[in-house]
């Protein structure tokens, strides 16, 4: 297993989410006080990215700015109509200052 430092904790704030690129694959990094969650950035229903939404802390969810469905951060199942399909998820943690991937 490698570890991919993707960024410093310090650029992501609580209640935030960023772009970030895993292997050319951009990923949607979001935070939420002490937990982070990394999502595929592309929405399912018509290819935005869904980095640009923002989060719904108490559904613990990634809101697609475009047609307003639900990622779960957790699962990336889509919470929400008109998104059907789900979006992957990957594994990140803080790692002291920075936030990291496990791939
Ligand atoms: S483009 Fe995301 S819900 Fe339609």
């Amino acid at each position: 297993m490698s570890t991919i430092r993707l960024c410093a904790l310090a650029d992501l704030p609580d209640g935030m989410v960023m772009q970030v690129e895993c292997d050319g694959t951009p990923v949607a990094l979001a935070r939420i006080g002490d937990r982070v969650f990394a999502i595929g950035d592309t929405c399912s229903h018509a290819e935005v990215s869904l980095s640009e939404g923002e989060i719904d802390v108490e559904e613990c969810a990634l809101e697609c700015w475009r047609h307003g469905s639900l990622f779960s951060l957790e699962t990336g199942e889509a919470l929400t109509m008109p998104a059907v399909r789900p979006v992957p998820v990957y594994s990140v943690r803080i790692d002291g200052a920075d936030v990291v991937m496990d791939s």
